[in-house]
């Protein structure tokens, strides 16, 4: 793990760090979001009937980046499947090791809680995330499709 770099569960009083990590992302991916969803998603991080799951980085107290999850059913096993929705750390932290070190987190905790993968998606061009993932798993070759419905 990447020096002095903690790593935790996302807590309520991180709402305000939480959504200027969140508006980084969106922007990143030209991305914009009414500011209701921003609010249904994050209050539905605390509903233990929703999936979802938010884990914190910080360095000396300051959040530096997160990572947003979804542990679903597979039907491929017997075993949830973790889903790394969404990575994000603030521009003048990156390349430190604070990426690698949130998605270490979610693979030890998955081997920890039983589950069966940890998985993620980016675009074929994103190659700065594509050398941090490539030190994972080699990419597996799925292609997404997507029609929107809304
Ligand atoms: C992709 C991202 C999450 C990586 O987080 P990070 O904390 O910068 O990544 P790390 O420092 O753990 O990266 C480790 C590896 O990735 C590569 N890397 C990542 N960022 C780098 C940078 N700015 N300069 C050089 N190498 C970099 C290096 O190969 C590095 O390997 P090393 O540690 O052996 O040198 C971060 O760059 C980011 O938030 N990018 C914008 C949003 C994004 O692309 N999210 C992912 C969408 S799927």
């Amino acid at each position: 793990m990447s020096q002095g770099v903690r790593i935790r569960d996302i807590e309520p009083g991180d709402e305000a760090v939480w959504r200027e990590l969140w508006a980084g992302y969106l922007a990143f991916y030209g991305a914009s979001l009414p500011e209701s969803t921003t609010a249904s998603t994050w209050s539905r991080l605390f509903d233990p009937d929703v999936p979802f799951g938010s884990i914190l980085a910080s360095r000396d107290g300051e959040v530096i980046g997160f990572a947003n999850f979804v542990l679903h059913p597979f039907p491929w096993s017997d075993k949830p499947a973790c889903l790394l929705h969404d990575l994000f750390m603030r521009p003048d932290v990156r390349g430190g090791g604070t990426g690698r070190a949130l998605i270490q987190h979610l693979i030890d905790r998955g081997k920890h809680d039983g589950w069966d993968r940890v998985y993620w998606l980016t675009k074929g061009d994103n190659a700065t995330a594509r050398r941090l993932y490539d030190t994972f798993s080699p990419a597996d070759g799925f292609i997404r499709y997507k029609v929107a419905l809304t």
